[in-house]
């Protein structure tokens, strides 16, 4: 891996920004952004055609029987300068942005083979460095050696209505209410699973966002990026 293609983590409590930030920050160094909440999303939405998850009823040993059929990958789209997830190589990336595949992905991402299968998917995507990835266990499972670690954070209210104004661009429905309940669920999932819970690694930098915009979001982000890849060239 050459010496300025470094892999940066990025990650955070749901809807804390962090795609935002990863996809800007990619896009600035010419890396590549690989969202993982995606890859659990068309998981989700797998699971969920496939009939494994039956209100919060999961078959378990099904999910981990039908891995092999389930087929996740990238695409480049010219249109929005970024990837989109395909599910059996149709374009999904509508599809998991529903609340209908919010409601059940903690759960699909809690199955152990599940995060197997992502996991390994997600570490050949930044073998050869020169990647900005986001999630939840970035920074402690999948690329525990990354050069470069964030944890980002927000304010739950804040966190909701960022959220809810993205829905609404997109043209989802939904509720102030909704989409704050469901973001406290998540999180309280994604933090207690047994297996790879959301937690901050020790060498991550932690950055809570409520009051900062963007751009000094951003800037923040970047300046510790330049920093780390100058100090390792
Ligand atoms: O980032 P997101 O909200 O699109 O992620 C969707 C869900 O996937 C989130 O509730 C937790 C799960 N997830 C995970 O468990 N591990 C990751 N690396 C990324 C996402």
């Amino acid at each position: 891996m050459s010496a300025s293609r470094i892999n940066i983590a990025i990650d955070g409590h749901s809807s804390a920004g962090k795609s935002t930030m990863a996809k800007s920050l990619a896009k600035e160094l010419s890396f590549v952004y690989v969202d993982t909440g995606a890859m659990y999303r068309a998981a989700a939405l797998f699971c969920m055609r496939e009939r494994l998850i039956q209100g919060n009823e999961i078959e378990e040993s099904r999910v981990e029987q039908s891995m092999d059929r389930m087929f996740i990958s990238f695409k480049y789209n010219d249109k929005s300068e970024t990837s989109d997830v395909h599910l059996g190589g149709v374009n999904v990336e509508k599809e998991i942005r529903s609340m209908d595949v919010a409601r059940k992905v903690s759960l699909i991402a809690a199955i152990p083979a599940v995060r197997h299968k992502l996991v390994r998917l997600q570490q050949r995507m930044a073998d050869k460095g020169g990647v900005v990835m986001d999630g939840r266990d970035i920074g402690t499972v999948v690329l525990p050696k990354a050069e470069l670690k964030f944890f980002i954070t927000s304010d739950p209210d804040i966190r909701a209505q960022r959220r809810l104004d993205e829905l609404q661009r997109e043209g989802i429905a939904s509720s102030f209410d909704e989409v704050r309940n469901n973001i406290i669920e998540r999180d309280r999932i994604d933090s207690s699973r047994a297996v790879a819970p959301l937690r901050q690694a020790e060498d991550s930098i932690v950055l809570d966002n409520s009051n900062l915009t963007i751009e000094e979001q951003f800037q923040f982000l970047l300046s510790h990026a330049k920093k780390t890849i100058s100090s390792k060239q």
